[in-house]
């Protein structure tokens, strides 16, 4: 199989980039072998990025209250495993938004469908993310969150698609840098299947056919 995408790691340390590479589908996986093309970032990988990631808001946060909040659904395996690595007390929330149907285009329409259960005036917010592509809902969220006055608002992603953003956006903490194609798994759905998968993939072309026919 032709690799046809590369994935850049945000190197937590230096500030810039480097290559993880690409890597077929591990045999082991069969839940879903028919559909996937492609493992785009391994279980390994994101791992020891979020393990990164982990490290690094332990030491920015010391001292300091810490509420995450958690952008449903993509969200909910990184939120799980990130925050294991975070040596901190810290409280959850979480929010819902629309961004996409099924399709794999974004609206540009966000909407909340659930809000936040709390007040977050004078408090650390951490927005987790699971995904960057157009910043269009992340670009709404942190405007309608600064309006509520937190202490402070930053942004964890786990991955930022390169050359499509459509709004100038500060992600603090991210962990990886993909190609502009979707993805799917570690929280990642398309028509809500695939959240399951422990890793990053791309589909084969023909799931989306047989999505639309
Ligand atoms: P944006 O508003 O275009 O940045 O899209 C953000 C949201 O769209 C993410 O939180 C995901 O829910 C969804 N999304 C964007 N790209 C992908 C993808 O490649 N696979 C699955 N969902 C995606
Ligand atoms: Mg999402």
């Amino acid at each position: 199989m032709e690799p046809s995408a590369e994935v850049r790691s945000t190197s937590v340390a230096a500030g810039s980039p480097s290559v993880v590479g690409v890597l077929t589908l591990a045999p082991h996986v069969n839940a879903y072998e028919h559909d996937i093309e492609q493992t785009l970032i391994t279980q390994q990988d994101i791992q020891a990025k979020l393990a990164e990631l982990g490290e690094r808001i332990t030491d920015d946060y010391r001292g300091r209250d810490l509420l995450l909040v958690g952008v449903l659904k993509g969200q909910f395996v990184i939120m799980a495993d990130l925050t294991q690595y975070i040596r901190l007390p810290l409280e959850f929330d979480f929010m819902a938004v629309s961004s996409y149907g099924a399709a794999t285009q974004t609206s540009g329409v966000v909407r909340i469908l659930k809000d936040l259960d709390h007040d977050i005036e004078g408090r650390n917010v951490l927005i987790v993310e699971d995904i960057v592509d157009s910043g269009l809902t992340l670009s709404y969220l942190l405007k309608n969150l600064r309006t509520r006055r937190p202490a402070s608002l930053e942004v964890c992603a786990l991955m930022q698609k390169l050359d499509v953003q459509q709004v100038p956006l500060d992600i603090k903490y991210k962990a990886f840098e993909i190609p502009p194609v979707f993805v799917v798994g570690y929280g990642l759905d398309y028509g809500e299947r695939f959240r399951n998968l422990p890793f990053v993939g791309t589909l084969k072309p023909d799931v989306y056919r047989d999505a639309v026919t």
